[in-house]
């Protein structure tokens, strides 16, 4: 399918994600979210699709946050309703089978830092910039960014970012845990893909159980969180690959999964 804001290419196992809008600096307005939703619709419906990489083109943002020119005149009801679209597309990247890797290649702001902290993995370039600058705009954080920070950053650091709109690098974002590493700009994308490989080469079952403890334990209390994972952990010894998965290392070998 043809996308006007995005573009969705396969690489083996692995779908590449492209916001692309770079005259906007990749700003996400809500044909744009509409886009992004179908495009996960139809690699969820993939199966031979084992991850994704998110990145945005033009080779200097990201993201830049949601669309300022689409939201300078709404109301209430429509920053609420964009609030809440912009809220089931992240949600949608979190709730998906495959795992997603975010490829931050510049400008990750306000929308784009949230849609960023709705993937999985977040790996950056070393000229990529991380920010809420919301507070500077009269508005607050409206994707998600509110929430997730702080759980992935902690209170504190997440309070002063949303506070005071301050824009960090990629070492800073390293350093407070917002991203996993920093390669130069040339090298992001072909590590984005060989990291998406070497998920998409385990066990498919495995890797999506993972991905789903994960993603619904961290909003449960311990003990409700531990029951599902005994109930995954549990679901892997129906698929044919823990059985070849288990054997093959007995049996020293290399495991050849088939997704069963
Ligand atoms: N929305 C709409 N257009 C945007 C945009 C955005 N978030 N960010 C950049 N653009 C547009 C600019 O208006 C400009 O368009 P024109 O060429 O038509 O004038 C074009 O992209 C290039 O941008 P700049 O000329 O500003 O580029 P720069 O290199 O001088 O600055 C920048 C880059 C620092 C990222 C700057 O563009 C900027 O500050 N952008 C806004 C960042 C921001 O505040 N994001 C948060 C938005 S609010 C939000 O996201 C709410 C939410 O949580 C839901």
């Amino acid at each position: 399918m043809e996308y006007a804001n995005l573009l969705l290419e396969k690489n083996d196992s692995v779908a590449i994600l492209t916001v692309n809008r770079p005259k906007a600096l990749n700003a996400l307005n809500s044909d744009t979210l509409s886009e992004l939703s179908s495009a996960l619709d139809a690699v969820i419906q993939d199966s031979a699709i084992k991850a994704v990489v998110l990145t945005g083109s033009g080779g200097k943002a990201f993201v830049a946050g949601a669309d300022i020119s689409q939201m300078k005149d709404f109301n209430s009801l429509q920053g609420r309703r964009f609030a809440q679209l912009g809220h089931a597309v992240f949600r949608k990247i979190e709730l998906m089978p495959q795992p997603v890797i975010a490829a931050i290649n510049g400008f990750a702001l306000g929308g784009g830092c949230e849609l960023a902290m709705a993937c999985d993995i977040r790996i950056a370039a070393e000229n990529a910039k991380f920010g809420q600058p919301e507070v500077t705009l009269g508005l607050t954080a409206g994707f998600g960014g509110t929430q997730r920070l702080p759980r992935l950053v902690g209170t504190g650091i997440a309070s002063e970012l949303l506070f005071t709109g301050d824009i960090i690098d990629a070492q800073e974002a390293y350093r407070i845990g917002l991203v996993n590493k920093v390669y130069t700009s040339e090298a992001l994308l072909e590590e984005a893909l060989k990291l998406a490989r070497r998920i998409a080469d385990r066990a498919p079952a495995a890797v999506q159980l993972s991905k789903s403890a994960i993603q619904r334990g961290i909003n449960l209390d311990l003990d409700s969180a531990q029951a599902y994972e005994a109930e995954v952990f549990g679901l892997t010894f129906s698929t044919q690959d823990q059985t070849e998965g288990c054997s093959a290392f007995l049996e020293k070998r290399k495991p050849v999964f088939e997704g069963r």
